[in-house]
């Protein structure tokens, strides 16, 4: 009878040490989410073809998505790691976890098109333009020539003499490398067509090519996507590209050879899709503004901080300036009583005139110098809209003026502040016309404080409207690739629901007021629609 408490004790013992064993080898860890010890099956590739019910099963449900689950599961792992075994595949799974974490909802995928309509295009980059051997620009993954640093005006790298139409290459490139490409189309949440629509059309639109010549590759590279069983999944509305020159080149509305450009943007496949263009129409709802490829494409965070430093600290010795050619054939353009009162302005006004014998102002170095010495840079309409000056002004740190909200406010939503006065001016351009206001003046009453802090915006806008050297990555920032991609994946979303809920809100609003139902998600009347009252642009 003496030793039966012993008994109890080693029973009790025993008991617990069966009840641990069990607990750590007899349960199967690997069936609670991320707790998995049997991962060796699952290669770490981010690209590789998980359990694709998982992810999208659970993407619709709160009770895994909730964060604290996720949370509560990895502080108990942590706890058990030391008793665990076989730390390395846990380390490999949280890895995996990581990936599918940042890219469920990113993914996608790359259609493998026809080279002809890519890559045979640079090979034969001596062909693509009348006047000028495009191969220079092409160099570097499509930056360009590395610029040096001519004058101390630049850093000593990364900068480059970039073509302002090479955004299909540049964009292409960056596609390449982005972290979450998957070869599984059924994964991917958004399907990118890599056409080079712009260099394309370009080769055609001077001489005298039928416009069935200039049509000939949009026709064949649309009726291969239809034939992809990927085009059948949302009738191509999750299909994105890049048109790397301004909408008008791709909207010829008559089939005659008079009709400027291809119709790319017309036909009905590009009508489901996302096309990304330099310069997006106003009247259309296919296509969408993001910034011109310009000069600088930053390797590293520190040469971001670096190139803003050296912007803040500039002495700008002259109130404003323009760069640009007058427009003599237009009677709409107010580029010559722009050009009168800068002369009339005298030293307060400098001025870069474009010849086109001299090419002087396609010099990055004569441009970005004046611009870095300038407060205000005067942006107003050319042929079009927009111009790829706007962004050359905002990496040299000079307030942006412009004269039409469609030259940037309509057009480039997801890279510049919704608050235009934060870090720009605007002088309506029919004050300008009929000259009523005094562009010096105008400027001249800004306050101090407010150009100052217009200046602060404008370089903090640097790192977003600047496309990374496809070569390296930015930790710290979000360049304007990565904000295109934010915006490409959210709109796709958008058209998926809307597809479930068998609704289609983004197809019902009258198609001619697509700048003010992307701009301001409303229809109301606004200040801004004389502007874009196309009546008075029969041009376009
Ligand atoms: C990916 O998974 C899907 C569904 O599980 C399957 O139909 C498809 O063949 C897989 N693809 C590859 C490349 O393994
Ligand atoms: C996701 O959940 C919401 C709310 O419970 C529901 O309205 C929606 O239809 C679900 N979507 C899918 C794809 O299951
Ligand atoms: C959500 O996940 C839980 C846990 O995995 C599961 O029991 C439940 O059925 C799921 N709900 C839906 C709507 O998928
Ligand atoms: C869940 O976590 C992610 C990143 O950790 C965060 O962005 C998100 O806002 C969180 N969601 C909720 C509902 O807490
Ligand atoms: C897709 O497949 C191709 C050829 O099989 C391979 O070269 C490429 O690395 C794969 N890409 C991804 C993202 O897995
Ligand atoms: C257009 O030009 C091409 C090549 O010069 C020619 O083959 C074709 O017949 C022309 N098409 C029309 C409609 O004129
Ligand atoms: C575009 O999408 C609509 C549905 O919204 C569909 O009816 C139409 O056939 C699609 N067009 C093409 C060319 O696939
Ligand atoms: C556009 O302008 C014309 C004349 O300039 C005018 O008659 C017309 O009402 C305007 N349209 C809109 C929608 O404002």
């Amino acid at each position: 009878m003496f030793f039966r408490p012993r008994i109890k004790f080693w029973f009790l013992f025993f008991i617990i040490f069966i009840f641990w064993y069990f607990l750590l080898y007899g349960f199967n860890w690997s069936y609670l989410p991320g707790l998995s010890s049997s991962t060796s099956s699952i290669p770490v590739n981010p690209n590789t073809n998980f359990s694709n019910d998982i992810i999208v099963d659970t993407s619709n449900n709160s009770s895994i998505q909730n964060n604290a689950t996720i949370e509560d599961l990895e502080s108990l792992q942590i706890d058990l790691d030391p008793i665990i075994p076989n730390k390395e595949q846990e380390n490999h799974h949280t890895e995996i976890e990581r990936v599918r974490e940042r890219c469920t909802g990113r993914y996608i995928y790359v259609h493998d098109i026809p080279t002809k309509f890519n890559d045979d295009l640079i090979k034969n980059c001596k062909s693509l333009n009348k006047w000028e051997d495009m191969c220079q620009y092409f160099e570097n993954m499509g930056l360009g020539m590395s610029l040096g640093n001519p004058q101390r005006l630049f850093l000593h790298s990364g900068w480059h003499v970039t073509h302002q139409f090479s955004l299909e290459v540049i964009f292409h490139q960056r596609m390449k490398h982005y972290d979450c490409l998957t070869n599984n189309s059924a994964q991917a949440s958004a399907i990118f067509v890599p056409y080079y629509s712009g260099l394309d059309v370009a080769r055609y639109l001077w001489g005298n090519y039928n416009y069935s010549t200039r049509d000939k590759d949009s026709l064949e590279l649309f009726k291969w996507l239809r034939e992809k069983p990927e085009w059948d999944v949302m009738n191509g509305k999750d299909h994105f590209m890049v048109a790397g020159r301004i909408t008008w080149d791709f909207r010829r509305g008559i089939d005659e050879d008079s009709g400027w450009g291809n119709k790319l943007m017309l036909i009905p496949e590009s009508q489901n899709m996302t096309i990304l263009t330099i310069e997006s129409s106003p009247w259309n709802k296919n296509d969408f503004a993001i910034p011109y490829p310009t000069y600088f494409h930053p390797t590293s965070d520190e040469q971001v901080q670096q190139w803003q430093g050296k912007m803040r600290k500039q002495r700008r010795k002259s109130l404003f300036c323009f760069a640009g050619a007058p427009r003599p054939d237009m009677d709409d353009s107010i580029r010559g009583e722009i050009m009168e009162q800068c002369t009339s302005s005298g030293r307060k006004c400098r001025m870069l005139e474009c010849k086109s014998d001299k090419h002087n102002c396609l010099k990055p170095v004569n441009v970005i110098k004046m611009f870095q010495n300038s407060i205000f840079c005067l942006q107003p309409p050319g042929d079009s809209f927009t111009r790829r000056s706007t962004f050359d002004s905002i990496l040299a740190g000079c307030i942006p003026v412009f004269f039409n909200p469609g030259s940037a406010y309509v057009q480039y939503l997801w890279h510049l502040p919704k608050n235009y006065g934060r870090y720009s001016v605007l002088i309506p351009e029919g004050d300008v016309k009929r000259k009523k206001v005094s562009i010096e003046r105008f400027l001249e009453r800004i306050s101090r404080r407010r150009v100052l802090a217009m200046r602060d915006e404008v370089i903090d806008l640097i790192p977003k409207v600047v496309y990374a050297d496809p070569r390296s990555r930015l930790e710290g920032y979000e360049d304007a690739f990565d904000l295109t991609i934010n915006g490409v994946l959210e709109r796709i979303e958008v058209l998926k629901r809307e597809m479930r809920e068998g609704k289609s809100y983004s197809d019902e609003f009258d198609e001619e007021y697509s700048w003010k139902y992307y701009t301001f998600g409303r229809m109301r009347p606004h200040e801004w629609d004389h502007y874009f009252n196309r009546t008075n642009r029969i041009k376009l």
